[in-house]
C-alpha cells in the first residue's frame, strides 16, 4: 500500500478500460498519475469520473509518433513507474480475409509504441 505513495505514475493508455483501473488503484494508494492517451476530451472525463481528490495530470500524446513520444517524456520529466496498457485491438478475420494495412497498424500501435515508449523513457 505504501509502496506507490507519493510516487509519479504514468499510464499510457489511462483513458480506458485496463488503464483507468491502473489509475484508479494507483490514485487510491496515494500516487500521483499521469494519465496518457490520444483524445483530451477522453482524458479529460476520466479524469473528473475520478474525483477532486485524486491527483491526475493528463497529457495528449500518441505513441505511435517518435515526435510526440519524445515530447511526453520531455514534458513529464521524472518519474518512478510507466505503465502502458494503451492499444487497439487485433484484426479478428480469418487470416485470409485479413487486411495488412490493418494488422500493420496493429503492430505499429501496440509492439512498436511500446518500444517507442522505452526508448523515450531510456533517453531521459
Ligand atoms: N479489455 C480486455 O479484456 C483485453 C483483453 C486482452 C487484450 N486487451 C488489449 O489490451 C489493450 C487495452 O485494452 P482496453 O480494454 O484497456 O482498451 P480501451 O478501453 O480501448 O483503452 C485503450 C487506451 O489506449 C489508448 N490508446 C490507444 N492507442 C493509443 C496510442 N497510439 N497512443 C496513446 N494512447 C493510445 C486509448 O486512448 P484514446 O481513446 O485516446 O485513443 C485508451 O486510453 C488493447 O490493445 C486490447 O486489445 C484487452
Amino acid at each position: 500500500m505504501a509502496a506507490l505513495m507519493g510516487k509519479k505514475v504514468m499510464v499510457i493508455g489511462g483513458s480506458s478500460g485496463i488503464g483507468l483501473g491502473v489509475v484508479e488503484a494507483a490514485a487510491r494508494r496515494g500516487a500521483k498519475l499521469v494519465m496518457v492517451a490520444i483524445s483530451q476530451e477522453r482524458l479529460e472525463a476520466a479524469k473528473t469520473s475520478l474525483g477532486a481528490q485524486a491527483n491526475v495530470e493528463t497529457i495528449s500524446a500518441d505513441m505511435t509518433n517518435k515526435a510526440e513520444v519524445a515530447r511526453l517524456f520531455e514534458e513529464v520529466g521524472p518519474f518512478d513507474h510507466l505503465v502502458s496498457t494503451a492499444g487497439i485491438p487485433p484484426p479478428g478475420s480469418p487470416i485470409g480475409e485479413t487486411d495488412i494495412a490493418e494488422v500493420s497498424a496493429f503492430v505499429d500501435n501496440k509492439l512498436l509504441g511500446a518500444l517507442r515508449l522505452y526508448r523515450g523513457a531510456r533517453a531521459l
